[in-house]
Order: structure tokens, then sequence, then C-alpha cells
């Protein structure tokens, strides 16, 4: 469906996914993206509309963007999420729209996204006891996400992955229960390692359990792992299965192993800024330029200027790293 020139950066990497932010509110506080108190939220005015997400989807899918995830914050404390999913399924050229969710209002919203054509759905879940949801995300709601996760099932969806960050001395304990869990429900675990991104500004490297360290922990306590062929070949995660064929689960290793060198994905905040990478320090304002009257074209140019500046990698693990100043929450996961 593209019209133009694809989005091909100075590497060669065409950009095919773009992540749009909804919102930078959430109604959980997880310590590895947001501040515990003082949150500054963007007010309304500064967020893109419902239209001019819509028109920057549709120039983006002239540029070969097929796949769409809707991030926050947490996207779902946004009102309306069935129905900008349906305006954005419409857009020529789009084949799937995903969202990451917390989970915490997923139960009374799972059949109206699954009947407005949302195709996929990531649900974050750090841990299965209460204690430790509570230490985590620093509100309660476990029982919340875990009938999130029911409902989402119950509806219909097919691909429902479960998103967890598991951190040094603080949730070892919860590897093996998650592991467990999702064996049963038939959930697609990923484990995402923690990244220098929390606004509190703790990360340390210490705290990063390796892909490689979690999957040895599953090895010896539920069985031996097999690399699964990559479904995507832009996956950021490395797939795994058990033996008997009961479960996949995979590993994001953003820092032990970076994915850069094939990373697809445009960014777009909830306040209509373009980034090319999580870890970018410059953003391009398609919102000043959409609210400025320019035309599609110019907007195009904005996103080539973008993907043209993306670096070869994001660099956590050379030694002049600076912690960004944007946390999780405030550019979309
Ligand atoms: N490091 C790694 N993953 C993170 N997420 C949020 N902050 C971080 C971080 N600092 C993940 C959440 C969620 C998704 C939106 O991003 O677990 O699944
Ligand atoms: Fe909210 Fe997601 Fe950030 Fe947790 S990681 S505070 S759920 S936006």
């Amino acid at each position: 469906m593209a019209l133009h020139e694809p989005l091909i950066d100075s590497f060669g990497r065409i950009h095919t996914n773009l992540r749009i932010s909804v919102t930078d509110r959430c109604n959980i506080r997880c310590f590895y993206c947001m501040p515990l108190e003082n949150v500054q939220f963007k007010p309304r005015n500064e967020l893109l509309t419902f239209e001019e997400i819509e028109r920057f989807t549709r120039i983006s899918a002239s540029l070969g963007i097929n796949k769409i995830r809707l991030t926050g914050g947490e996207p779902l404390v946004r009102s309306g999420m069935p129905a900008l999913i349906r305006q954005l399924i419409k857009v020529p050229g789009i084949e799937e729209i995903a969202m990451t969710t917390n989970g915490l209002l997923l139960e009374e919203h799972a059949s109206d996204l699954f009947d407005a054509g949302l195709t996929r759905l990531n649900i974050s879940l750090d841990a299965l006891s209460e204690e430790m949801f509570e230490k985590i995300a620093r509100r309660k709601g476990l029982d919340r996400v875990l009938a999130g996760i029911a409902a989402a099932k119950s509806v219909g969806f097919k691909h429902i992955k479960i998103n967890t960050v598991a951190m040094t001395g603080i949730s070892e304990t919860e590897i093996i229960p998650l592991a467990k869990f999702a064996r049963e429900q038939d959930l697609h675990l990923r484990f995402i390692e923690f990244m220098p991104l929390d606004a509190e500004h703790n990360w340390e490297n210490e705290q990063v359990i390796s892909g490689q360290k979690l999957r040895e922990i599953i090895e010896q306590s539920i069985g031996e792992l097999s690399p699964v062929k990559q479904a995507d070949p832009n996956q950021p995660s490395v797939d795994y299965q058990y033996a008997d064929g009961k479960g996949k689960i995979g590993f994001i290793d953003s820092v032990t192993q970076p994915f850069c060198v094939s990373c697809n994905r445009l960014r777009i905040t909830a306040e209509g800024q373009i980034r090319n990478c999580l870890f970018s320090e410059i953003e391009w304002d398609a919102r000043e330029a959409m609210r400025t009257g320019k035309s599609d074209q110019e907007i195009i140019q904005l996103m080539r200027d973008c993907v043209l500046a993306k670096k070869k990698g994001h660099g956590t693990d050379t030694p002049g790293f600076a912690h960004p100043d944007r946390a999780m929450y405030q550019i979309g996961g």
C-alpha cells in the first residue's frame, strides 16, 4: 500500500512499525517507569486528538507502516479506545493494531476492544503475589489484572502476551510462578530486561536479570528450553519452547543483547513528538506541524528526517551512556 519510498534509515533499516502513545497517564506507578509523587501529566489539549492520530497514521501508512501498537502510560485510561481502533483499522495499508496495557481496566473493555478489531494484546504482569505486585506497581490491582487476562481470553483474543520485567533483589521469587502460570494458561510470557527508563533514575546495571540468567533459572526448575524459529525477523524477543511443547517463552534482552540492528520501529508520543528510539534525545514535532496547517508532504519530510537521524544502537552498554530525561510513561513502551 506504500505510495512513497519507505522509511529507510542510514543503516538500511526499513521502518514498518509505529508505536502510538495515546496518553502519559497511568493508574499505577511501576517504579521502573513512573515517579511515585508529583507526576506532571500533560494537559489534555497537548495530546493528539483522535483525528490527528488518524492523520498521522494515514501518512505513515503511505510510507509503508503496516503495524500499529497503542501504548501509554496506560492506553485504557483514555476513553474511546475502541473508537480509535475502528478509525485506524480502516486506514489503507494498516494490517494490524496491537495494544500494550497493564490490564487493570481490561475486564470492562476487552469485549469492545476485540469487536473494534484489535488484533493483539500485550499485558504487563510482573508478579503473582499481591505483596510483590504492590511493591513494584506501588498500587493495588493484581486481582484486576488477572480478571483482565481472563476476560481477554474469553472474548476471543488469540495472541495474548504477558510482559514481565524481573529485577535482581526484588522480584526473583516471581519468575517461576509466572512461568508456570503462563504455561498453564497458554499465554506467551516474555521477560523484558530492566532498561534505564525509570523516572526516578534509580536504574543500576546490577538490577538487570539477563535473559540468559532467567533461562537458566527456568530450566533448572521447570525443564529444558530450546529456541524456536523466529515468527518475525524484526521481533525483539528470542523465543523458546519447553521439551513437552507446552508453552512458549520469550526473552527481550534489550540491555545485554540489544536488537537495534533489526529495529523497524518508529514512535510518536502522546503529545505528538516523533521519536526514532526509546533512548533518543531528540524529537520531531508532528503536533505543531499538524496544528499549523503543514501539508502531508511536510509531515513526511519530518518523519524522514527523524528516521535518517536514527543511531545505529541505543548505547546503554557503552561507557558514556546517559540516563534519558524522558521516562517510559512519557515515551510509550
Ligand atoms: N525497563 C523495561 N521495561 C519497561 N517497561 C516499562 N518501563 C520499563 C523499563 N524501565 C515495560 C512494562 C510494560 C511496557 C509498557 O514496558 O513492563 O510491559
Ligand atoms: Fe503504568 Fe505501564 Fe508505566 Fe507501569 S510501566 S507505571 S503500567 S505506564
